[in-house]
């Protein structure tokens, strides 16, 4: 059965268009501006007035199957992921196990296989355990499906050990993702360390904590020549370092979130624990900051960092409670809603930023729509406004700073290999 989604504005990778777009199989087999269906042998989709956009590629998220199960799993997950219109996520190694081993990495192959929503990208760890010590077996992971590795939610703090790991994953085709954090400089900061930090008496973490990780895991890259990737870029001397980075030519890619370009540290003062993530949200300086670096290139992606926790995790005292927001839900609705409704973005250019940058940058296909490439699409009501609640999360995660916030931009329906795997 072929399926043909008409009349509606198609977001193609440079520019919109009128069109209609026949899917047959897992692949767009057509595009054009009308498309007749004589034979009965299509399913259609009326999208009059409505957008179609590529499938949302998120490059960080926490399943948190196997081990965390309460928090999330691949099944709430990717429900979670598809109602966000988001087709394909690759997913962080903090599981119980560690994702460090082809076992874990079949495991959750496996599963996400049984669930079959979304396109599940298992991320290795980049050491045993996460523990920073001794690298893991990248190379029976990648054989298992891995694509990419991470110590995500840590840095690895030992340079040596990074940069042999920038090397063996480049052996073998893949990229480290680099959770950037000077622990030492941290030293147990919540917030981030400036005016509200002192107002609050929460304890501060510096931009630097930030800074000099980035710096270093891209003076690793430069001296070797090896791709890596950047994540969760939240301060405005960040982005400067990587776009100096970028000016010379080193191969470096990056990505920021929603709560960076949207939030600043103003909101830790109700002491509201969904506020709390890491790194922190910083100030105005940094958040025009990313907008600037999202505009310009500086950040080719944004990604959600997805970091969905339990009711107990989070309804503690501010300094206990674990560090991380629900995002996947929100992501394309805040993106499109601050940075495209507010003419920073045009909606081709968000586009690049949350599907054609991101399957790029890890080479996962998809991306974009055109003929020939995989149907991974979603369908959206740009004009409806509506309100974050996450009494409506699928998430297990209701962790959000953004509850109450009106934004526009609706998903309808997400489809992933031409198969309608939500429908709203
Ligand atoms: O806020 C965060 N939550 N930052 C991280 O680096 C890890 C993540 C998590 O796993 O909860
Ligand atoms: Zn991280
Ligand atoms: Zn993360």
């Amino acid at each position: 059965m072929k399926l043909l989604i008409k009349n509606g504005t198609l977001v193609l990778k440079e520019r919109e268009i009128k069109a209609d777009l026949l899917i047959e199989g897992s692949k767009i087999l057509k595009i054009a501006t009308k498309i007749a269906c004589s034979d009965n042998s299509c399913n259609v989709i009326d999208a009059s007035g409505k957008h179609v956009l590529p499938g949302i590629i998120d490059l960080h998220v926490h399943l948190r199957e196997p081990g965390f199960e309460g928090k999330e799993d691949i099944q709430s997950g990717s429900m979670a992921a598809v109602k966000g219109g988001v087709t394909q996520v690759c997913c962080m190694p903090n599981t119980n196990p560690v994702c460090d081993n082809a076992v874990v990495v079949t495991y959750i192959n496996h599963r996400a296989n049984e669930v079959n929503l979304c396109k599940v990208r298992p991320i290795g760890a980049i050491t045993r355990g996460e523990q920073g010590e001794t690298l893991s077996d990248i190379g029976k992971m990648k054989s298992a499906g891995i694509v990419a590795i991470s110590d995500d939610g840590k840095s690895v703090d030992n340079s040596q050990i990074m940069r042999l790991a920038m090397e063996y994953a480049n052996d073998f085709g893949l990229k480290c993702l680099c959770h950037c954090e000077d622990k030492d400089l941290v030293d147990g900061g919540v917030v981030n360390e400036g005016y509200n930090s002192t107002l609050t008496g929460l304890k501060g973490s510096p931009r630097a904590a930030e800074d000099i990780m980035i710096a270093r895991d891209i003076s690793l890259s430069e001296s070797l020549n090896i791709p890596i990737h950047i994540c969760h870029v939240s301060t405005y001397s960040g982005v400067e370092i990587i776009r100096s980075a970028k000016a010379r030519g080193v191969q470096v890619t990056a990505e920021t979130c929603p709560h960076y370009f949207i939030l600043t540290d103003d909101i830790i003062t109700g002491y509201d624990t969904d506020t709390k993530v890491n790194p922190p949200v910083r100030e105005e300086r940094d958040r025009l900051a990313v907008i600037e670096g999202l505009k310009d290139g500086t950040l080719d992606c944004i990604v959600t960092d997805h970091a969905p926790h339990s009711l107990k995790d989070k309804q503690v005292e501010y300094n206990s409670a674990a560090f991380g927001i629900s995002g996947i839900e929100t992501s394309f609705a805040l993106s499109y809603t601050y940075l495209v409704k507010t003419g920073e973005l045009s909606l081709c250019e968000l586009m690049q930023r949350m599907s054609y940058n991101p399957s790029r940058t890890l080479n996962l296909g998809g991306g974009e729509l055109a003929e020939g490439k995989e149907a991974d699409i979603i369908i959206a009501d740009l004009s409806k406004k509506y309100v974050i609640d996450s009494k409506n999360f699928l998430s297990k995660g209701k962790n959000t700073p953004f509850e109450g916030f009106e934004v526009y931009g609706d998903v309808e329906y997400t489809i992933v290999d031409g198969e309608i795997k939500y429908k709203k």
